[in-house]
């Protein structure tokens, strides 16, 4: 049988005055790469939410790793929008902001070993930061910074990635660098679930696609199946097909 990671079954979320998601199904396997568009205020941060644990998921389920989500928490890793992912102030280095989620997997008050210092080399030397290590957090620009906070996610060796928007407010030239670092990852077997405003950008990386349309649907559907013009279909409102 196929590796499943995620297994998201009739997801139907509601905020106290808006709903959100209706009946959502989709399934993911080792080393997919599901792209997830939509309209602005469509659901894609909640449904990120709502894997990540941080919403309570009341109607429908949410199966990771065949677990639940408290057993596979460390599996798991997270990358949010640079803009708000960090008080970049913060007299940190480079090497202790990656470290810091180290401590999830260690409890409050090991000390750090040689051991973790490879791991932050490691995770550093993935998305080319290795030589900054020593450097304020603080002194990087915003894209050098955003691939810090991958490393950061990378660390504890996570085997699906969970990132909202992870290039917003990126100069472009880091936005190429930093998607082909993630498609690297995706290559080596890391499954990821990424949503992007940048719909083009996220096609060229994704073989999976979850589009939320303007009526309050939503179609799971394989890139392979589509080309830009249906999905601008799709997202307009002509649902296509979907699968199950
Ligand atoms: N904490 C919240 N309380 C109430 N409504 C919310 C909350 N967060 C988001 N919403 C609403 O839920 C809808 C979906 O939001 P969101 O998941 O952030 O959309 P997206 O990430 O696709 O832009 C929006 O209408 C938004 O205003
Ligand atoms: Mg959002």
């Amino acid at each position: 049988m196929k590796n499943e990671i995620i297994s998201v079954e009739g997801l139907t979320f509601e905020y106290p005055d808006t709903a959100v998601l209706k009946d959502v199904s989709f399934k993911l396997y080792k080393g997919d790469f599901l792209g997830i568009i939509g309209a602005n205020g469509a659901g894609k941060s909640t449904l990120i939410k709502l894997i990540l644990g941080l919403l309570p998921c009341e109607k429908g389920s949410i199966t990771l790793f065949g677990s639940e989500f408290s057993k596979v928490r460390s599996r798991i890793g997270y990358v949010s929008q640079k803009a708000n992912s960090f008080n970049t102030e913060f007299p940190a280095t480079v090497r202790e902001v990656v470290r810091a989620n180290l401590f999830s997997s260690k409890g409050l008050f090991r000390p750090f070993g040689k051991e973790d210092d490879k791991r932050v080399d490691e995770a550093l030397e993935l998305v080319g930061m290795r030589e900054y290590k020593n450097k304020l957090i603080g002194s990087l620009s915003g894209g050098q910074q955003q691939r810090v906070f991958i490393a950061r996610a990378l660390v504890s060796r996570p085997e699906l990635l969970l990132m909202d928007e992870p290039t917003v407010g990126i100069d472009a030239a880091s936005v190429n660098e930093i998607m082909a670092i993630i498609q690297k990852l995706n290559h080596g077997g890391m499954t990821i679930i990424m949503t992007n405003h940048d719909t083009p950008a996220l096609l060229k990386v994704s073989n999976k696609l979850l589009i939320f349309c303007e009526h309050g649907y939503e179609e799971f559907v394989d890139r392979a199946e589509l080309s830009l013009e249906r999905i601008s279909d799709i997202l307009a409102g002509k649902r296509v097909h979907r699968h199950e």
